[in-house]
Protein backbone atom coordinates (compact mmCIF):
# COMPACT_ATOMS: atom_id res chain seq x y z
CA UNK A 1 0.00 0.00 0.00
CA UNK A 2 2.63 2.36 1.29
CA UNK A 3 4.86 1.83 -1.90
CA UNK A 4 1.58 2.36 -4.54
CA UNK A 5 0.54 5.77 -2.55
CA UNK A 6 4.20 7.50 -3.13
CA UNK A 7 4.03 5.55 -6.63
CA UNK A 8 0.69 7.76 -7.25
CA UNK A 9 2.76 10.82 -5.84
CA UNK A 10 5.52 10.12 -8.49
CA UNK A 11 3.22 10.35 -10.99
CA UNK A 12 1.74 13.70 -9.63
CA UNK A 13 5.14 15.03 -9.66
CA UNK A 14 5.66 13.80 -12.98
CA UNK A 15 2.62 15.17 -14.26
CA UNK A 16 3.96 18.63 -12.83
CA UNK A 17 7.33 18.52 -14.26
CA UNK A 18 5.73 18.48 -17.64
CA UNK A 19 3.41 20.90 -16.89
CA UNK A 20 5.89 22.86 -15.93
CA UNK A 21 8.11 21.67 -18.61
CA UNK A 22 5.64 22.45 -21.58
CA UNK A 23 5.70 26.36 -20.34
CA UNK A 24 9.36 26.78 -19.92
CA UNK A 25 11.02 28.76 -22.00
CA UNK A 26 9.60 31.40 -21.87
CA UNK A 27 7.30 33.10 -19.39
CA UNK A 28 8.89 35.95 -21.58
CA UNK A 29 5.57 35.34 -23.78
CA UNK A 30 2.36 36.94 -22.70
CA UNK A 31 0.37 33.56 -22.27
CA UNK A 32 2.92 32.25 -20.27
CA UNK A 33 2.92 34.93 -17.88
CA UNK A 34 -0.31 35.69 -17.33
CA UNK A 35 -1.53 34.29 -14.12
CA UNK A 36 -5.25 33.64 -15.20
CA UNK A 37 -3.78 31.27 -18.16
CA UNK A 38 -1.79 29.67 -15.88
CA UNK A 39 -3.77 29.45 -12.97
CA UNK A 40 -6.69 27.98 -15.07
CA UNK A 41 -4.52 25.54 -16.78
CA UNK A 42 -3.41 24.11 -13.29
CA UNK A 43 -6.74 24.02 -11.58
CA UNK A 44 -7.73 21.83 -14.39
CA UNK A 45 -4.82 19.19 -13.69
CA UNK A 46 -5.66 18.67 -10.34
CA UNK A 47 -3.41 16.02 -10.31
CA UNK A 48 -0.25 18.37 -10.81
CA UNK A 49 -0.79 20.58 -8.51
CA UNK A 50 -0.70 18.44 -5.30
CA UNK A 51 -1.49 21.34 -2.83
CA UNK A 52 -5.36 21.81 -4.12
CA UNK A 53 -6.00 17.93 -3.51
CA UNK A 54 -3.67 17.24 -0.72
CA UNK A 55 -4.32 13.52 -0.44
CA UNK A 56 -5.09 13.74 3.36
CA UNK A 57 -7.79 15.98 2.45
CA UNK A 58 -9.57 14.60 0.16
CA UNK A 59 -11.90 11.62 0.23
CA UNK A 60 -9.32 9.21 -0.39
CA UNK A 61 -7.09 10.84 2.12
CA UNK A 62 -7.48 8.37 4.68
CA UNK A 63 -5.90 5.56 2.68
CA UNK A 64 -2.96 7.61 1.67
CA UNK A 65 -2.58 9.09 4.83
CA UNK A 66 -2.57 5.55 6.24
CA UNK A 67 -0.36 4.02 3.91
CA UNK A 68 2.42 6.43 3.37
CA UNK A 69 3.23 8.00 6.94
CA UNK A 70 4.97 4.83 8.37
CA UNK A 71 5.92 3.94 5.31
CA UNK A 72 8.75 7.30 5.51
CA UNK A 73 8.71 7.16 8.92
CA UNK A 74 10.86 4.04 7.84
CA UNK A 75 13.19 6.19 5.53
CA UNK A 76 11.19 5.94 2.45
CA UNK A 77 9.05 3.77 0.29
CA UNK A 78 12.52 2.68 -1.71
CA UNK A 79 14.93 1.84 0.84
CA UNK A 80 17.31 4.16 1.19
CA UNK A 81 16.32 6.67 -1.22
CA UNK A 82 16.06 10.41 -0.34
CA UNK A 83 12.61 11.83 -0.24
CA UNK A 84 12.15 15.38 -0.57
CA UNK A 85 8.86 16.99 -1.00
CA UNK A 86 9.41 20.61 -2.68
CA UNK A 87 6.10 23.57 -2.45
CA UNK A 88 7.47 25.50 -5.24
CA UNK A 89 5.59 28.93 -5.91
CA UNK A 90 4.08 28.47 -9.10
CA UNK A 91 5.17 29.71 -12.69
CA UNK A 92 4.85 33.25 -12.76
CA UNK A 93 8.21 33.99 -14.36
CA UNK A 94 10.83 32.52 -16.77
CA UNK A 95 13.20 32.34 -13.54
CA UNK A 96 10.79 30.44 -11.65
CA UNK A 97 10.77 27.72 -14.31
CA UNK A 98 14.64 28.04 -14.06
CA UNK A 99 14.58 27.29 -10.91
CA UNK A 100 11.85 24.23 -11.29
CA UNK A 101 14.04 22.67 -13.99
CA UNK A 102 16.89 22.54 -11.58
CA UNK A 103 15.23 21.02 -9.51
CA UNK A 104 13.61 18.30 -11.42
CA UNK A 105 16.21 17.56 -13.69
CA UNK A 106 18.72 16.94 -10.88
CA UNK A 107 15.84 14.59 -8.85
CA UNK A 108 15.48 12.90 -12.41
CA UNK A 109 19.67 12.65 -12.96
CA UNK A 110 19.37 10.92 -9.53
CA UNK A 111 16.56 8.81 -9.70
CA UNK A 112 18.39 5.96 -8.03
CA UNK A 113 19.31 7.50 -5.08
CA UNK A 114 16.18 10.38 -5.24
CA UNK A 115 12.47 10.83 -4.90
CA UNK A 116 11.02 14.41 -5.44
CA UNK A 117 7.44 14.72 -4.66
CA UNK A 118 6.95 18.21 -6.05
CA UNK A 119 4.08 20.63 -5.71
CA UNK A 120 3.17 23.82 -7.59
CA UNK A 121 1.33 26.01 -5.38
CA UNK A 122 -0.24 28.65 -8.51
CA UNK A 123 1.30 31.64 -6.35
CA UNK A 124 -1.08 31.26 -3.40
CA UNK A 125 0.35 30.04 0.38
CA UNK A 126 -2.34 28.68 1.49
CA UNK A 127 -1.58 26.04 -1.68
CA UNK A 128 1.92 25.85 -0.22
CA UNK A 129 0.74 25.37 3.23
CA UNK A 130 -1.62 22.19 2.09
CA UNK A 131 1.60 20.88 0.02
CA UNK A 132 3.60 21.21 3.18
CA UNK A 133 1.16 19.53 5.51
CA UNK A 134 0.94 16.95 2.75
CA UNK A 135 4.19 16.25 2.55
CA UNK A 136 4.65 15.83 6.69
CA UNK A 137 1.68 13.32 6.36
CA UNK A 138 3.96 11.59 3.64
CA UNK A 139 7.33 11.45 5.93
CA UNK A 140 9.57 12.44 3.65
CA UNK A 141 12.57 13.27 4.78
CA UNK A 142 12.95 16.47 3.97
CA UNK A 143 11.12 19.32 2.51
CA UNK A 144 11.80 22.06 0.72
CA UNK A 145 10.03 25.14 0.09
CA UNK A 146 10.19 28.65 -1.99
CA UNK A 147 8.08 30.69 -0.08
CA UNK A 148 5.86 33.05 -1.62
CA UNK A 149 5.56 35.53 1.09
CA UNK A 150 7.49 36.11 3.90
CA UNK A 151 5.12 35.89 6.66
CA UNK A 152 2.56 33.55 8.04
CA UNK A 153 4.41 30.26 7.89
CA UNK A 154 5.02 29.50 11.68
CA UNK A 155 2.77 27.27 12.22
CA UNK A 156 3.58 24.78 9.68
CA UNK A 157 7.15 24.86 9.99
CA UNK A 158 6.46 24.06 13.85
CA UNK A 159 4.36 21.07 12.30
CA UNK A 160 7.07 19.75 10.56
CA UNK A 161 9.39 20.06 12.92
CA UNK A 162 7.23 18.24 15.36
CA UNK A 163 7.19 15.70 12.59
CA UNK A 164 11.35 15.51 12.74
CA UNK A 165 11.29 16.74 8.72
CA UNK A 166 13.97 19.73 8.52
CA UNK A 167 12.70 22.37 6.18
CA UNK A 168 14.94 24.28 3.82
CA UNK A 169 13.79 27.80 1.86
CA UNK A 170 14.84 28.08 -1.18
CA UNK A 171 15.41 31.78 -3.08
CA UNK A 172 12.90 33.19 -0.75
CA UNK A 173 13.17 33.59 3.10
CA UNK A 174 10.44 33.27 5.76
CA UNK A 175 10.16 35.65 8.43
CA UNK A 176 9.99 33.00 11.02
CA UNK A 177 12.43 32.03 13.75
CA UNK A 178 15.89 30.72 13.23
CA UNK A 179 15.10 27.22 14.65
CA UNK A 180 12.37 26.89 12.72
CA UNK A 181 13.78 25.85 9.40
CA UNK A 182 17.48 24.36 8.54
CA UNK A 183 18.71 26.82 6.10
CA UNK A 184 18.16 28.89 3.42
CA UNK A 185 19.80 28.64 -0.22
CA UNK A 186 19.70 31.44 -2.23
CA UNK A 187 20.29 34.53 -3.12
CA UNK A 188 21.32 38.43 -0.90
CA UNK A 189 18.44 40.16 -2.79
CA UNK A 190 18.79 43.46 -0.83
CA UNK A 191 22.51 43.60 -2.29
CA UNK A 192 21.41 42.62 -6.03
CA UNK A 193 19.03 45.99 -5.13
CA UNK A 194 21.84 48.11 -4.41
CA UNK A 195 23.91 46.47 -7.64
CA UNK A 196 20.25 47.73 -9.25
CA UNK A 197 20.88 51.53 -7.79
CA UNK A 198 24.34 51.54 -8.60
CA UNK A 199 24.06 50.75 -12.34
CA UNK A 200 20.84 52.85 -12.99
CA UNK A 201 23.11 55.34 -11.54
CA UNK A 202 25.84 54.52 -13.91
CA UNK A 203 22.88 54.40 -16.76
CA UNK A 204 21.95 58.41 -15.67
CA UNK A 205 25.10 60.18 -14.78
CA UNK A 206 23.56 59.93 -11.14
CA UNK A 207 20.96 62.00 -11.78
CA UNK A 208 17.25 61.04 -13.18
CA UNK A 209 13.62 60.57 -12.64
CA UNK A 210 12.88 56.60 -12.34
CA UNK A 211 9.73 54.55 -11.94
CA UNK A 212 9.92 51.21 -9.91
CA UNK A 213 8.50 47.47 -10.56
CA UNK A 214 8.26 45.94 -7.26
CA UNK A 215 7.94 42.35 -7.23
CA UNK A 216 4.62 39.93 -5.10
CA UNK A 217 3.72 42.08 -1.97
CA UNK A 218 5.23 40.46 0.40
CA UNK A 219 7.64 38.52 -1.04
CA UNK A 220 11.06 38.61 0.53
CA UNK A 221 12.43 39.06 -3.18
CA UNK A 222 10.68 42.51 -3.90
CA UNK A 223 11.09 43.33 0.16
CA UNK A 224 15.15 42.85 -0.27
CA UNK A 225 15.50 44.50 -3.90
CA UNK A 226 13.62 47.35 -2.84
CA UNK A 227 15.77 47.81 0.42
CA UNK A 228 18.79 47.44 -1.12
CA UNK A 229 17.78 49.92 -3.84
CA UNK A 230 16.03 52.33 -1.65
CA UNK A 231 19.24 52.40 0.87
CA UNK A 232 21.63 52.53 -1.93
CA UNK A 233 20.18 55.81 -3.83
CA UNK A 234 19.70 57.48 -0.14
CA UNK A 235 22.65 56.72 0.67
CA UNK A 236 24.63 57.49 -2.54
CA UNK A 237 22.14 58.77 -5.37
CA UNK A 238 20.40 61.49 -4.16
CA UNK A 239 19.35 63.36 -7.12
CA UNK A 240 18.14 59.93 -8.67
CA UNK A 241 14.02 60.40 -7.95
CA UNK A 242 11.51 57.70 -7.52
CA UNK A 243 8.75 59.01 -9.26
CA UNK A 244 6.08 56.15 -8.38
CA UNK A 245 6.76 52.35 -7.36
CA UNK A 246 4.19 49.74 -7.78
CA UNK A 247 3.97 45.99 -7.71
CA UNK A 248 3.44 44.00 -11.25
CA UNK A 249 3.67 40.39 -9.00
CA UNK A 250 6.85 39.32 -10.96
CA UNK A 251 4.81 38.89 -13.97
CA UNK A 252 5.10 39.64 -17.74
CA UNK A 253 1.42 40.61 -17.80
CA UNK A 254 1.50 43.05 -14.86
CA UNK A 255 4.96 44.64 -15.64
CA UNK A 256 3.78 45.81 -18.92
CA UNK A 257 0.11 46.59 -17.70
CA UNK A 258 1.69 48.82 -14.90
CA UNK A 259 3.83 50.45 -17.14
CA UNK A 260 1.59 51.16 -19.51
CA UNK A 261 -0.03 53.65 -16.43
CA UNK A 262 3.02 55.29 -15.63
CA UNK A 263 3.55 56.22 -19.09
CA UNK A 264 0.61 57.59 -19.08
CA UNK A 265 0.88 59.31 -15.69
CA UNK A 266 4.64 60.49 -16.27
CA UNK A 267 6.12 61.49 -19.79
CA UNK A 268 9.60 62.47 -17.95
CA UNK A 269 10.90 58.97 -17.37
CA UNK A 270 14.20 58.76 -17.43
CA UNK A 271 14.89 55.02 -16.06
CA UNK A 272 12.86 51.88 -14.99
CA UNK A 273 14.28 49.70 -12.37
CA UNK A 274 12.24 46.18 -12.17
CA UNK A 275 12.49 43.43 -10.09
CA UNK A 276 12.72 40.91 -12.21
CA UNK A 277 13.10 40.65 -15.87
CA UNK A 278 9.87 38.94 -16.71
CA UNK A 279 7.94 42.30 -15.93
CA UNK A 280 11.59 44.51 -17.17
CA UNK A 281 10.31 42.08 -20.92
CA UNK A 282 6.26 43.58 -20.57
CA UNK A 283 7.12 47.12 -19.66
CA UNK A 284 9.60 47.28 -23.20
CA UNK A 285 6.34 46.27 -24.70
CA UNK A 286 4.56 48.97 -23.18
CA UNK A 287 7.28 51.58 -23.99
CA UNK A 288 7.73 50.75 -27.54
CA UNK A 289 3.99 50.96 -28.04
CA UNK A 290 4.03 54.25 -26.38
CA UNK A 291 6.23 55.35 -29.05
CA UNK A 292 9.43 55.32 -26.72
CA UNK A 293 12.75 53.67 -27.24
CA UNK A 294 13.49 51.13 -24.35
CA UNK A 295 17.05 50.98 -23.49
CA UNK A 296 17.35 54.53 -24.82
CA UNK A 297 14.55 56.65 -24.14
CA UNK A 298 13.94 54.70 -20.93
CA UNK A 299 17.03 53.19 -19.19
CA UNK A 300 15.97 49.58 -18.23
CA UNK A 301 17.99 47.28 -15.29
CA UNK A 302 16.14 44.70 -13.74
CA UNK A 303 17.33 41.88 -11.93
CA UNK A 304 17.52 37.55 -12.75
CA UNK A 305 19.60 37.15 -15.69
CA UNK A 306 17.01 35.33 -18.33
CA UNK A 307 18.01 34.25 -21.62
CA UNK A 308 14.86 37.03 -22.63
CA UNK A 309 16.61 40.02 -21.13
CA UNK A 310 20.20 39.02 -22.85
CA UNK A 311 17.89 39.03 -25.71
CA UNK A 312 16.42 42.92 -25.39
CA UNK A 313 20.09 44.25 -24.30
CA UNK A 314 21.68 42.80 -27.70
CA UNK A 315 18.77 44.40 -29.64
CA UNK A 316 19.42 47.25 -27.40
CA UNK A 317 15.84 47.52 -25.56
CA UNK A 318 17.34 46.80 -22.13
CA UNK A 319 20.32 48.13 -20.34
CA UNK A 320 21.62 45.75 -17.28
CA UNK A 321 20.65 42.64 -15.35
CA UNK A 322 21.39 41.72 -11.78
CA UNK A 323 21.59 38.44 -11.61
CA UNK A 324 19.91 35.86 -9.66
CA UNK A 325 20.74 32.32 -9.49
CA UNK A 326 17.62 29.92 -10.09
CA UNK A 327 19.85 26.58 -10.57
CA UNK A 328 19.67 25.37 -6.82
CA UNK A 329 18.50 21.94 -8.00
CA UNK A 330 22.12 20.24 -6.79
CA UNK A 331 22.03 22.73 -3.78
CA UNK A 332 19.01 21.60 -2.02
CA UNK A 333 19.31 18.05 -2.29
CA UNK A 334 23.12 17.74 -1.13
CA UNK A 335 21.72 20.16 1.88
CA UNK A 336 18.75 17.23 2.45
CA UNK A 337 20.89 14.53 2.17
CA UNK A 338 23.34 15.90 4.93
CA UNK A 339 20.22 16.69 6.88
CA UNK A 340 18.92 13.19 6.15
CA UNK A 341 22.32 11.83 6.88
CA UNK A 342 22.02 14.05 10.58
CA UNK A 343 25.39 16.39 9.43
CA UNK A 344 25.61 19.91 9.49
CA UNK A 345 24.11 22.54 7.04
CA UNK A 346 25.30 26.01 6.79
CA UNK A 347 21.88 28.95 8.05
CA UNK A 348 22.47 30.38 4.57
CA UNK A 349 24.10 28.75 1.76
CA UNK A 350 24.34 31.67 -0.60
CA UNK A 351 24.28 32.12 -4.36
CA UNK A 352 27.48 33.07 -6.59
CA UNK A 353 26.22 35.99 -8.96
CA UNK A 354 27.10 38.58 -11.54
CA UNK A 355 25.91 41.79 -12.82
CA UNK A 356 25.67 41.75 -16.79
CA UNK A 357 25.48 45.30 -18.93
CA UNK A 358 24.47 45.58 -22.25
CA UNK A 359 27.83 45.40 -24.01
CA UNK A 360 28.56 41.83 -22.52
CA UNK A 361 24.95 40.59 -23.52
CA UNK A 362 25.93 39.15 -27.23
CA UNK A 363 28.52 37.03 -25.75
CA UNK A 364 26.70 35.53 -22.68
CA UNK A 365 23.45 35.30 -24.58
CA UNK A 366 25.04 31.51 -25.49
CA UNK A 367 25.79 30.41 -21.75
CA UNK A 368 22.46 31.38 -20.07
CA UNK A 369 20.72 27.90 -19.46
CA UNK A 370 17.28 29.71 -18.34
O1 LIG B 1 12.47 34.74 -5.66
C1 LIG B 1 13.12 35.05 -6.85
C2 LIG B 1 12.21 35.82 -7.75
O2 LIG B 1 11.02 35.10 -7.96
C3 LIG B 1 12.72 36.10 -9.14
O3 LIG B 1 13.43 37.26 -9.26
C4 LIG B 1 11.44 36.24 -9.88
O4 LIG B 1 11.60 36.25 -11.27
C5 LIG B 1 10.71 35.12 -9.34
O5 LIG B 1 9.39 35.12 -9.60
Amino acid sequence: MKRKILSVLLCVSMMAALTVGCGNGNKTDDSAASGNADTQDQADAPAADGAEDAPAEDSTAGDAAEGTAGDAAGGSSSGEKLVVGFAQIGQESGWRDGETMSIQTYAEEHSDTIELLYADGQQKQENQIKAIKNFIEQGVDVIGVAPVVETGWDQVFAEAQDAGIPIILLDRTADVDESLYATFIGSDMVEEGKNAADEMAKLLNSSGKIVELEGTVGASAAVGRKQGFDEQLAAAYPDIEILESQTGDFTRSLGKEVMESFLKTYDNIDGLFAHNDDMALGAIEAIKEAGLKPGEDIKIVSCDGVKGIFEAMVAGEANCTVECNPLLGPQLFEAAQKLKDGEEVEKWIKSNESVYTADQAEAELPNRVY
